[in-house]
C-alpha cells in the first residue's frame, strides 16, 4: 500500500472496499463474538491524538487490525443477540457512495431530498402503510422516530385544547396521558421523558396473559388488554386529563408479539378524527413482518396509525443509523417542527418544503442511499422471502427448543424472536431463574452462538432474534446444543454452592 498522507482517492477507497470485502466474506469462519484482548482495549481507549498525519494505507491497516478484527457479533449466522442484523452488502457499497457524495439532506434541490422521498414511499408500500408523499421520514433510529412522532401527538392534542406547546411550553398545560403495556419499548418513556410530560403521565395498561397450550401449561402470550385501555382512558378523560397518545407494538421487543391493533385503532377513533387519541405503532422491530405473506393478516389495523416507527437498520439490514418514521397526515410533522429562519428560507417553491421541517435535525445524514440499495437489490419478492427465511428459522428454533427436554418456550413464537430458558425438571424455578439470568453470558463466552437475555413477565430468559437470512436451522441446532451445555455448567456450579 501506498504509504503518503496524499495517498490516491481511488486507491485508498478500492483498499478500503477490499478491507470491507474481506471483512464480511470471512465473518462466518470467525467466532461470532470473543471478548476483547486487554491490550486491545487500552491501545483504543488511550490511543494519543495524533501530531501528525499518516497514510491511509496504514490507517487502512490498523483498522482492519485492531477495530474490524473485534466486532459485535452481528453478521455472523450464530448472531441471535438484542435486534442487531448482519448489513446488506448492497447497502454497505451505497453507504461508501452516501459518504463520498455527503449532502445535508435537510433539503434542497438535489438527488438525496427525492430519494428519501421516494424511499419512505416504499417503505410504506412494503408494509402497507397509506401514503402521501412527504408523510414521513428518515430518522437516525426508531428512539429518534418515536420522539419525532411523540412530540407530533403533544403538539396536536394541546393545539385541540386551545394550548400551543410551541409558545408556551407544558408549565399550566392540559395535563396529557399516554398508554402503553410494560413490553412497550424503553424508547416510549424515554421520548414522554424528554418531552417534558413525565413518565408518570405514562399509564401502564395490562396485558392479556395467557398459558397457551392444551394443558394450559405452554408458553405464556400477552398483548394490550383492549378493555383495560378503554377503561383507563375513560377514567383519565372522567378526571379532566388529556388522553393523547396510546403506544400500540407490531412486534415486542421481548417476544415479537403484535398487539391486537385492530381493535385498539377503534378505541383511538384513528385515523386522526376529532377527539381522537393518537394511535402510535411501534414496529421498529417487527413492521417489516408484514412482507411475509403468512403473517400479513396479523397486522390488520396497523394502515389506521397515525403514525408507524420502523427501523431499515433490523430487519430491512440497512447498516445501523437508520430508522424511519411514516405519519397519516404529513402537516402534523410540519406544524410540530417547522422552523424556518431567513438563512434556511427555501425559495424553490417545493410545496413539500425541507425534511427538517418535519423532524429535529438541520443537516442530516444521507441516509436514503443505503436504504434505497437494500431494497433495490432484491425487490419487494427478495426482502419478502428473506423476512420469510428468518421467520422460518425461529418456528425451527422453537420447535427444536420445545422437543429439547431441558428447554421450554417462554413465549409463543409470531415472528423471529424466540424467547426460551433452560429449565431441567426438578429444579426449583428460582434456581432456574438464577441459572438463566447468566446464561446469555455464559454462552457468549463459549464463543460459538451469541444470544442475549431478558425479563419475560418477571422471569429471565434466553431471548434469540433472527434478523439474517444466513441463519438456518443448523445455527439455531447449534445454539439450543450451547444452551444445554451452559446450562448444565452453570446448573453444577449453583447447586455446588
Ligand atoms: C421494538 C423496538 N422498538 C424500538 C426500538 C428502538 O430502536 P432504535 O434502537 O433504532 O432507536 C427497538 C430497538 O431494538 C425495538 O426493538
Amino acid at each position: 500500500m501506498a504509504d503518503s498522507p496524499s495517498y490516491p482517492v481511488r486507491d485508498g477507497l478500492r483498499a478500503a472496499a477490499d478491507v470491507a470485502a474481506a471483512h464480511l466474506d470471512g465473518v462466518a469462519a470467525r467466532p461470532v463474538w470473543q471478548p476483547m484482548p486487554e491490550q486491545v482495549r487500552a491501545a483504543l481507549l488511550d490511543a494519543p491524538l495524533p501530531e501528525t498525519g499518516r497514510a491511509v494505507g496504514e490507517l487502512l491497516d490498523e483498522a482492519e487490525r485492531r477495530v474490524l478484527a473485534h466486532p459485535m457479533g452481528n453478521g455472523h449466522p450464530a448472531f441471535f443477540g438484542w435486534v442487531n442484523a448482519a448489513p446488506h452488502p448492497a447497502a454497505v457499497a451505497a453507504g461508501l457512495l452516501a459518504s463520498a457524495s455527503n449532502p445535508s439532506s435537510a433539503g434542497g434541490d438535489h438527488a438525496d431530498v427525492p430519494l428519501e422521498r421516494a424511499v419512505v414511499r416504499w417503505l410504506a408500500q412494503l408494509v402497507g402503510f397509506p401514503h402521501e408523499i412527504g408523510a414521513g421520514l428518515l430518522t437516525s433510529g426508531a428512539s429518534m422516530a418515536t420522539i419525532v412522532a411523540i412530540g407530533a401527538a403533544r403538539h396536536r392534542a394541546l393545539e385541540r385544547a386551545g394550548w400551543d406547546v410551541r409558545e408556551k411550553g407544558l408549565a399550566g398545560a392540559p395535563e396529557l396521558t399516554a398508554y402503553a403495556t410494560a413490553e412497550a419499548h424503553s424508547c416510549v418513556r424515554k421520548a414522554i421523558e424528554l418531552l417534558g410530560i413525565g413518565s408518570r403521565a405514562l399509564r401502564t395498561v395490562p396485558e392479556r396473559v395467557e398459558k397457551v397450550g392444551d394443558a394450559g401449561d405452554g408458553p405464556v402470550s400477552a398483548g394490550m388488554d383492549v378493555e383495560a385501555l378503554r377503561e383507563l382512558i375513560a377514567q383519565d378523560r372522567a378526571a379532566g386529563r388529556v388522553p393523547f397518545l396510546v403506544v400500540a407494538s407490531a412486534g415486542t421487543v421481548n417476544t415479537g408479539a403484535i398487539d391486537p391493533l385492530d381493535q385498539i385503532a377503534d378505541v383511538c377513533g384513528s385515523p386522526g378524527g376529532e377527539g381522537g387519541v393518537w394511535l402510535h405503532i411501534d414496529g421498529a422491530y417487527g413492521a417489516f413482518g408484514a412482507v411475509d405473506a403468512q403473517m400479513s393478516a396479523r397486522y390488520a389495523g396497523m394502515a389506521r396509525a397515525d403514525s408507524l416507527a420502523l427501523d431499515p437498520h433490523k430487519w430491512l439490514q440497512v447498516p445501523i443509523g437508520v430508522g424511519a418514521l411514516l405519519v397519516a397526515d404529513r402537516e402534523l410533522l410540519r406544524s410540530a417542527f417547522s422552523l424556518v429562519p431567513p438563512y434556511l428560507r427555501d425559495e424553490s417553491g417545493d410545496a413539500l418544503g425541507w425534511l427538517s421541517e418535519y423532524g429535529i435535525e438541520q443537516t442530516r445524514q444521507f441516509r436514503a442511499l443505503p436504504v434505497w440499495a437494500s431494497i433495490a437489490a432484491r425487490g419487494r419478492a427478495g426482502v419478502a422471502a428473506d423476512v420469510a427465511a428468518c421467520n422460518e428459522t425461529a418456528r425451527a428454533l422453537a420447535r427444536i427448543v420445545e422437543e429439547t427436554p431441558d428447554l421450554e418456550l417462554a413465549a409463543p413464537v409470531e415472528l423471529s424472536i424466540v424467547a426460551f430458558r433452560y429449565a431441567p425438571a426438578g429444579v426449583a424455578p428460582e434456581q432456574v431463574d438464577e441459572v438463566n439470568a447468566a446464561l446469555p453470558a455464559a454462552i457468549q463466552e463459549r464463543g460459538a452462538a451469541f444470544v442475549t437475555g431478558s425479563v419475560y413477565q418477571g422471569r429471565p430468559v434466553l431471548r434469540a432474534c433472527v434478523l439474517n437470512p444466513a441463519t438456518r436451522e443448523e445455527h439455531a441446532r447449534l445454539l439450543v446444543a450451547e444452551a444445554q451445555a451452559a446450562g448444565a455448567e452453570l446448573l453444577v456450579g449453583a447447586t455446588a454452592h
